[in-house]
């Protein structure tokens, strides 16, 4: 690394006052990321899909979690299953192209072929022509890698390691302060899913988005009827922080149609709404009739995609005739997100800065962003 004055971690697991940022190593330098995916990605819950993508038994989606790669499935039960996306036999890749499934999953270079749940199920001429056993080929040790995994919310979550608690226990504290909201959700549609590519390391868009002092400068629309001042922080320490609001009052159309709302909530969504960065790599955003899930798939260290998709509280808000609706709200919510892009790359530019020493936050303003560098820091430091 070109870097003087680099700030060791130490700092950054001081006190918020005290307290420096990141070194710029963990978003420019190759290395520190590749230490990044085991640490902080592998060893954690971190998010790769949306079920609504792989909606039907068979549906099987793959992608790509930081060069590793996954095949998604839905099984005949309807247990969305996440595999490696490698044949047992010579490591063929296995499918590059999201489809739907309808016997078994196919090896394209000797047809091995394994169930949806995995299991590998007939190997064609593996004992010599015609012959399709043999002793050493035993099939029940030679299934899909299967790896740990979890639906909450329709987000796909894996634990690459297989070391992490429970996605229950690991998310433990999100679940109880939003379980008012543990209700079933309806996707939006086509015009409620979006992605922006950002070429930024992906922990600067969780950075961005854990805080709200930004706010008049970058969103001067939303900051007209939502002020810094009628935000409030949410730190919790080690799994997730955020920030939110306390005039939410959606104004989507004139002739009087509006959301309809979760089930039974406390008098305070009335008006307040949150967004809260999940530890590593989803951002989440709750609402009284609607919320929304950005996935940050990081493509390498500095560049990621995010990909938004949006549902509702209600059957009632995703039919046909709220899809104008439903447009508006993702166009605004898109309107936003855009106005960040410029400042989440232009930290990554300025993380180029030889002399940067990962910053000093504000203890009144910053406290969200340190909470997630000191977890970060933490994995690091464990
Ligand atoms: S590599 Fe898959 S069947 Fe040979
Ligand atoms: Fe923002």
């Amino acid at each position: 690394m070109n870097e003087i004055n680099t700030p060791c971690l130490d700092h950054v697991l001081q006190p918020v006052a005290t307290a420096k940022g990141l070194p710029n190593a963990h978003y420019i330098d190759p290395e520190t990321a590749g230490s990044e995916r085991e640490k902080v990605f592998f060893a954690n819950w971190a998010a790769v899909g949306f079920g609504k993508d792989v909606a039907e038994p068979g549906s099987a989606l793959p992608m790509e979690f930081l060069g590793l790669p996954l095949l998604i499935v839905r099984d005949d039960d309807g247990t969305i299953r996440v595999f490696q996306n490698t044949c047992r036999h010579r490591g063929m890749i296995l499918m590059e192209q999201a489809a739907k499934v309808k016997g078994v999953i196919r090896c394209p270079y000797h047809s091995w072929c394994y169930s949806k749940a995995g299991k590998l199920i007939t190997t064609p001429h593996v004992g010599g022509p015609g012959i399709n056993v043999a002793p050493e080929i035993k099939r029940d040790e030679l299934g899909l890698i299967e790896f740990k995994s979890h639906v909450w919310n329709d987000i796909i979550f894996v634990n690459i390691s297989g070391d992490a608690p429970a996605f229950e226990e690991y998310a433990h504290d999100l679940l109880q302060r939003w379980r008012e909201f543990d209700q079933p959700i309806y996707h939006g549609g086509p015009e409620s899913s979006f992605k922006l590519e950002v070429n930024c390391n992906w922990k600067l868009a969780v950075e961005n988005y854990c805080e709200s002092y930004h706010l008049p400068w970058i969103h001067p629309g939303l900051n007209s009827y939502s002020r810094l001042e009628d935000h409030y922080h949410i730190v919790q320490p080690d799994s997730f922080s955020g920030q939110g609001t306390t005039v939410y009052n959606p104004r989507l159309d004139d002739s009087g149609r509006s959301f309809a709302n979760f089930d039974n909530l406390d008098a305070k969504w009335d008006t307040s709404a949150e967004y809260i960065a999940l530890y590593p790599n989803v951002l989440l955003g709750i609402h009284r009739d609607h919320t929304f899930a950005i996935l940050l798939q990081p493509l390498d260290h500095q560049h990621t995609i995010e990909h938004i998709e949006i549902y509702y509280a209600k059957k009632s808000s995703i039919t046909t005739d709220m899809g104008d609706l439903r447009q508006k709200n993702a166009e605004l919510w898109k309107s936003v997100f855009l106005e960040d892009v410029f400042v989440v790359e232009g930290m990554q530019k300025g993380r180029q800065g030889i002399r940067f020493d990962g910053g000093k936050f504000s203890p009144a303003m910053d406290e969200p962003t340190h909470c997630f560098h000191h977890w970060v820091a933490s994995r690091f430091t464990a």
